[in-house]
This record gives structure tokens, sequence and C-alpha cells, in this order.
């Protein structure tokens, strides 16, 4: 599915995820079900939703993505019903989800929690909280991936992840990103920098 992004280096680092994701899962050896229910944490805009389903819903997917801003939320919802795969479905919803955990309209059974560009800097106990309560929205097989714009960041959300118990199955750092240079000198960011793949508990 190709979603007419405005911009080209979004469409570029959209076809590089998919071949992160792709990859990363071959290589990890983990089995996805065809048909997937996807929680996309903290999703922003969700500019990935077609490589999500793409990726993870051969045979369909159920995406709900979350994200505290409603302006993001309201443009995911707005793009994603024109542009998503016939067989997969999303949802976005404007959601605390440092409350996930009390959220008690959500499954607690999806195959999938995603966070792109996962934010542990942004409050490391906030973020820790986050990944427990979404670990506990998988089923007994589900996967936690994440991927992060820096390398210091990427370490410390894994260190956080496996302190709540979860078992790292991959950590990749994807030499294809492309750079960012929004940043202080010395500093490195670039796109889907490292991705992550954890088991729950
Ligand atoms: C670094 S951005 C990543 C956004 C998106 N995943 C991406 O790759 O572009 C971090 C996102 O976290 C969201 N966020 C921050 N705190 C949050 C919270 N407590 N609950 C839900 N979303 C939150 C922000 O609104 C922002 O969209």
């Amino acid at each position: 599915m190709t979603v007419p992004f405005s911009n080209s280096s979004t469409t570029a680092d959209l076809k590089r995820l998919k071949q992160l994701l792709g990859d990363s899962l071959d290589k990890a050896g983990v089995k996805i079900p065809g048909q997937s229910r996807l929680l996309n944490l903290a999703c922003g805009r969700a500019d990935e939703s077609a490589v999500l389903a793409d990726v993870f819903g051969k045979k369909g997917l159920q995406l709900t993505g979350l994200d505290i801003r409603a302006r993001e939320i309201n443009e995911a919802q707005e793009r994603w019903k024109k542009y998503l795969p016939e067989n997969a479905e999303a949802e976005f919803l404007v959601q605390d989800c440092s409350k996930l955990g009390e959220i008690n309209t959500l499954p607690d059974d999806f195959h999938i929690a995603f966070m792109r560009h996962q934010n542990f800097w942004n409050g490391d106990t906030t973020w820790s909280k986050i990944y427990d309560a979404a670990l506990h929205r998988l089923d007994d097989d589900g996967l936690l991936v994440i991927t992060s714009y820096f390398d210091r960041e990427h370490e410390l959300a894994l260190d956080a992840i496996q302190k709540l118990g979860a078992q790292l199955v991959l950590t990749e750092h994807n030499t294809q990103s492309r750079r960012i240079h929004d940043v202080p000198p010395g500093v490195v960011k670039s796109v889907d920098r490292h991705v992550a793949i954890f088991k729950k508990p």
C-alpha cells in the first residue's frame, strides 16, 4: 500500500522501517499470527500504520493507536480511514499511556505492543510504567517491539524493559537509518536507529 506522504524522506524512512522490521523478525525467528491485534503506544500521527499492516497483519490487522495529543490522533484517524489495506482496521484514541493499566475498554490479549521512537529520556519512571502495563496487555506469546532515535536512550530502555522481566530476543542497529540534525553538536540521532524485540515475561 502506497500512502501519499508529501514528504519524500518520510516515504523513504517507512520503506526502511518495513525492511528493518521484516528482517529483524526473521532473524529473531519469532512467529507472528497471520491476523494480529497490535497496540501502537504513543503513536503520534502513526505514519507507520500501513507498514505495521504489511509486516504484522499478513491476513489482517486490528490496530489500536494511543497518544496523549489529540491533534496527532485526529490526523492519524483521518489519514488511516482512507489508506489502510482492506484487511486492516484501526482505531486511534487520545489516552495517557501511563494510565494504560486502568483503561478497561482495551483487550488484554494483544499480539504485539509497538513503540516507534520510544521516549525513555522523557521520564524514565513513566516510561517503565508504560512498558510494564503494555507487557500486561499482551497474550502469552506476545511481543513488545520498540525503535529508538538514540544509542544511549535505546540502552536505557533495553535495561528497563528487561528489569520488568521481559526477555530481550533481539536488538539491531539500523545502519541504513537517516540522520536527523535537530540535536546539539556531538549528539547522534537517526530515524529508527535501533530496533528491539522482547518476549513477555
Ligand atoms: C518521540 S514521539 C514518538 C511518536 C511516534 N511514535 C513517532 O515515531 O513519530 C513521542 C510521543 O509520545 C507521546 N506521549 C508522551 N507522553 C505520553 C503519554 N503519557 N501517553 C501517551 N502518549 C504520550 C507524545 O505525544 C509523542 O507523540
